[in-house]
Order: structure tokens, then sequence, then C-alpha cells
């Protein structure tokens, strides 16, 4: 993690200060409830979500209490979402340790999500942040459709490149792109410039979900279950470009294989292999790199500053990150 936080130096007082800040916002006088926050603030994620809205604020502007408040809403937001994924998913890690539903069951998990998505919402909310709360909110109904697009596909298990990205797109890009619009709606930027910093967070945050996908194929430990999304018969972009290249025989083996047998070693094997050997990752590796390049060229067009040399340094993290 050292180029993390290399990364953060620029902004680590922010960083600590908006600790005590989501702490505040997750707190509750139900002990069953404050107990699972609690837990879930000390396994605490990358926090990819917060530097990217200090950052876009710092760009042009002055980081302020309101950009606190857009950080905290985004990761509230963010945190709710992957505690609902991962009963959506049935995973039961998250960030190197079990996941909400793994220790309390899916009862719990979907009713913590949804309190944490109402803190979220509360707290924009109380302090008339209608433009961060408009951002945000159009980013998670863009989540749920793409999460549901994801399904539906799924269940089809047919689905093409173009569709892929057009779930990535929701599921994940929104979220990033509203990171970067709201750190620059914190310190006052003009609609334009808003749009700008929303475009670099719609790139990255595509090159960002090619990546995770890309890290399901990882023989390593990345703090979640790998082989997680063949399991639960999700095709990702490294599956799609393998079949396209396939025989119609081995495409056929290989969908039924998923169809049937989805979580067996022996199948998560044969499609691991059958990945590598028809260039799955690095074709995906390649697509992660173009939306990677578009997004740090409308980056470069930005005023120099120590948040854009930060900023640049984290679009790179994200492509070569390991977990
Ligand atoms: C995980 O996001 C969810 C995806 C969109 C793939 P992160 O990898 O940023 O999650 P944390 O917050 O660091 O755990
Ligand atoms: C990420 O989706 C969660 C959302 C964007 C809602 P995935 O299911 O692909 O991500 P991980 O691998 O569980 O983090
Ligand atoms: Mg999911
Ligand atoms: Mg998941």
């Amino acid at each position: 993690m050292a180029l993390l936080d290399e990364i953060k130096t620029v902004i680590s007082k922010e960083l600590d200060e908006f600790e005590v800040h989501f702490r505040q916002s997750t707190k509750s006088s139900v002990p069953l409830l404050d107990k699972i926050t609690y837990y879930l603030i000390k396994r605490r994620g990358k926090q990819l979500r917060p530097m990217l809205v200090f950052l876009s604020a710092g760009i042009h502007g002055k980081i302020n209490e309101s950009t606190y408040r857009a950080a905290s809403l985004i990761e509230l937001l963010h945190t709710a979402t992957l505690v609902h994924d991962d009963v959506v998913d049935d995973a039961y890690r998250r960030r190197g340790f079990f996941s909400i539903n793994a220790l309390w069951k899916n009862k719990i998990a979907v009713l913590v999500g949804d309190y944490l998505l109402s803190r979220g919402l509360l707290l924009a909310i109380n302090n008339k942040d209608f433009s961060l709360l408009e951002q945000v909110s159009t980013a998670v109904k863009k989540m749920s459709e793409g999460e549901l697009l994801q399904i539906e596909k799924t269940r089809k298990l047919d689905i093409s490149e173009e569709e892929y990205f057009e779930i990535i797109r929701c599921k994940t890009a929104s979220l990033v792109a509203a990171c970067c619009a709201c750190g620059a709606i914190s310190a006052g930027l003009s609609a334009d410039k808003v749009d700008t910093m929303w475009n670099i967070g719609e790139k990255l945050g595509i090159a960002f979900q090619i990546k995770d996908d890309m890290l399901d194929y990882s023989a390593d430990d990345i703090g979640k279950p790998t082989g997680a999304d063949i399991k639960e018969k999700k095709m990702s972009l490294p599956l799609i470009y393998a079949l396209q290249q396939a025989s119609y025989v081995e495409k056929k083996q290989i969908i039924y294989a998923i169809k049937n047998h989805s979580k067996k070693t022996e199948t998560i094997d044969k499609v691991f292999n059958f990945v590598k050997a028809k260039g799955g990752l690095e074709y995906a590796n390649k697509k992660m790199v173009e939306y990677r390049e578009s997004s740090r060229a409308i980056l470069k067009e930005l005023p120099d500053s120590e948040y854009k040399r930060s900023f640049e340094s984290l679009i790179n993290f994200v492509t070569e990150r390991k977990n």
C-alpha cells in the first residue's frame, strides 16, 4: 500500500479529519447497529472515493466543510452498496475479513445497508447540500440499474462486450464520477468544470471496474473471494473476450460448465485456463489502459498543482493495485 500512502500525503490532514466525521455520521443508539458500524469502520477499505472527492475539490478550489460532507456522503453510500452487494453476490469475505452477511446474516446486512444509505441522505439534507444529493442519488439509481442489468444478463449467460461496458458504467463508474463531480461542486466550481471532473471520474471508474474484474482471476489474496464471478455465473470482460475467440464447440463446453457446475473448483480452474489461453486478461488490460489514458488526458488540461499530481498518481494506482 506504499504508493497509496504516498498519494494520501497531500490530503493526509483532511483524511484524518474525514475519519472522525465519518465515524460520527454512522453512530447509532441501537447497540447492535453501533457494533456493526464500528466493525465496518475498523475494516475500512482503500478510501479511494473520499480521496477523489478531496483531490477534485483541491484541484481548482478550496477544501471546505461541504467537501467533508460530500466525502462522508459518498463513502456512506459506497459502504451501504458493498454491504448489499455481498448479500446479492453471496460473498462471505470483504476487505480481508468476514462480510456483514457472513457474520450477521442477510436480514441484518440488508437493514444495515439501508441504515447507512439513509444516514448519507440525511447528512446532505440536513445541510441543504442539494446539488451533492442530486449527483449522488443519480449515481445510486444508476448503480441499482447496473446491478439489475447484470443479474438479467447473468441469468441468460449471454452478454456482449457492449452490454458489459454499460453494466460497469452504471454499477461502478457512476459513483466514481459522482466523487469527482461532488468534490468540484463543494469547491463552488461552475457547471462546465463540474462536468469535466465528472468525465474524468467516469473513465477512471470504468478502468477501475475492469481491473476489479481482472483481479477476480488472480491467484493472490485480494481481500475478497477470487473466482467469485464464475461461481455467480457473472461474465466479465476477460471471459467475454475469450468466448469471442473460441470455436463453437469450445464455447458450448464452457457455457455448459458455468451453467451447470459453476461452483465446482474444476469449473473455475477450467474457465481460468480457458480465459488465459485465449488472451482474455491481456485484452481486458488493453481496454483498461485505454480508459485510464482517456481519464488522464482530460486531467492533463487542468492547471498544475500538488492535488493534480496526486490525482494522476491515483489514476495509476487504480490500474496497478493488488486489491
Ligand atoms: C469495491 O470498491 C466495489 C467495486 C466497485 C468493485 P473498492 O475496491 O474501492 O472497495 P473498498 O472500499 O476499497 O473496500
Ligand atoms: C461492486 O460490484 C459493487 C457495486 C458496484 C454495487 P462487484 O460485485 O463486481 O464487486 P466486488 O468484487 O464484490 O467488490
Ligand atoms: Mg456484485
Ligand atoms: Mg460482489
